[in-house]
């Protein structure tokens, strides 16, 4: 692969002349721009895991979500995404597949930031509408995972030749809050996944008003959100027959141990998942099948657990459209279109940022 020292559309400094291309950004081709905006203490072993002992000295026990993803809990995630009982995957994709022309048609050629864009799969729907439609678009994935970045991009650029990728190494907090410029007429947030449903009421009051606060009117936000339904559906969807939704759970318990010299013997807890239809969330939990203490030597920590206690490792929050569209309102974003399966499973909702 050629490497070249400056991107085709290098991006311009910001106004106030400071670089907005850090010292590590690496350009691996002319198409392609990786910009690394995780400050350098976060990567600090001291300051590594100190999520952890907060999470585990709280009444409930919890963890962050993010102790999911280790190497084997991605790839039991990419799983989860193909097993029968897991529809959201399928669904958006099939959303995507009929509705992406109309997405391109409304938004047209614009800057695409994509939250949390991982292997970016589904997005390459979005892209093959652009692609047949002639239209320019610059794709900004945003991932802490620069590995991840740097192999899709690579992908991407040779399967579309209408598309510049400006990568995000940051958080969504740290992405949104200062998007690269651009010279596209219009910004496209995507927030799809349905990954809204995973933060509690506040912290996604919080990043609706981050997204709103990111685009200028008349931009975009498609955002792919799972519906209510019946409850037999959703726990199964969580509870799978061959078991690979309570192996990736369980999976943050042996990413602890490897990272954190862990104890923890994953024969003594059991995934616990079920739908709280109060509050319209799929609720997941490590149970503790004992009285047990665990130790995490390299946090200097041990926790002791009772028979039946319940770790919270995550929420996933269903949503009704009409009550979505209400409160997306209150932040300035106006839906436009409900694009939806015909069984109403999964929705993506396009909204438009007004003045
Ligand atoms: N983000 C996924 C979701 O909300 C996470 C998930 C899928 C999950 N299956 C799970 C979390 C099982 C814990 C247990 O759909």
């Amino acid at each position: 692969m050629p490497v070249h020292p400056q991107p085709i559309r290098p991006t311009p400094a910001s106004s106030d002349g400071s670089a907005q291309v850090s010292a590590t950004t690496v350009s691996l081709r002319d198409r392609f721009i990786l910009e690394n905006r995780t400050a350098p203490t976060e990567d600090d072993a001291s300051a590594a895991g100190q999520d952890v002992i907060e999470g585990l000295t709280q009444t409930p026990k919890t963890l962050p979500p993010k102790y999911f993803y280790d190497a084997r809990g991605s790839e039991l995630f990419e799983q989860i995404t193909e097993l029968p009982e897991y529809y959201l995957t399928r669904t958006e994709r099939q959303i995507l597949e009929t509705f992406a022309g109309a997405i391109a048609d409304e938004v047209g050629t614009c800057d695409l930031i994509e939250l949390g864009s991982g292997s970016a799969s589904k997005t390459r729907l979005i892209f093959s509408a652009y692609q047949q439609r002639r239209l320019p678009l610059r794709f900004v994935p945003v991932d802490v995972s620069d590995t991840i970045l740097e192999a899709s991009a690579h992908d991407l650029l040779e399967d579309y030749d209408n598309l510049t990728i400006h990568g995000l190494v940051a958080t969504y907090e740290q992405a949104l809050q200062d998007l690269p410029p651009t010279d596209l007429p219009r910004r496209l947030i995507a927030f799809i996944g349905s990954t809204l449903g995973n933060l509690f009421p506040e912290p996604e009051q919080r990043f609706l008003q981050a997204v709103s606060q990111a685009l200028a009117s008349g931009d975009y936000f498609l955002l792919g959100v799972d519906l209510h339904k019946d409850t037999a559906t959703l726990e199964a969807a969580y509870n799978d027959a061959q078991g690979v939704s309570a192996a990736f759970n369980l999976n943050m318990l042996q990413h602890l141990n490897w990272r954190f010299g862990g104890n923890f013997d994953l024969t003594q807890f059991r995934h616990v998942a079920f739908y709280n239809d109060h509050d319209h969330q799929i609720e997941a939990y490590i149970e503790s099948l004992t009285d047990q203490t665990v130790a995490l030597q390299a946090l200097d920590l041990t926790v002791s657990f009772t028979q039946g206690e319940r770790l919270f490792s995550e929420i996933s929050r269903k949503f009704d459209t009409a009550v979505l569209t209400a409160e997306l309102s209150e932040f300035d974003l106006e839906v436009s279109d409900i694009f939806t399966d015909e069984q109403r499973q999964f929705a993506l909702l396009l909204c438009q940022k007004q003045s």
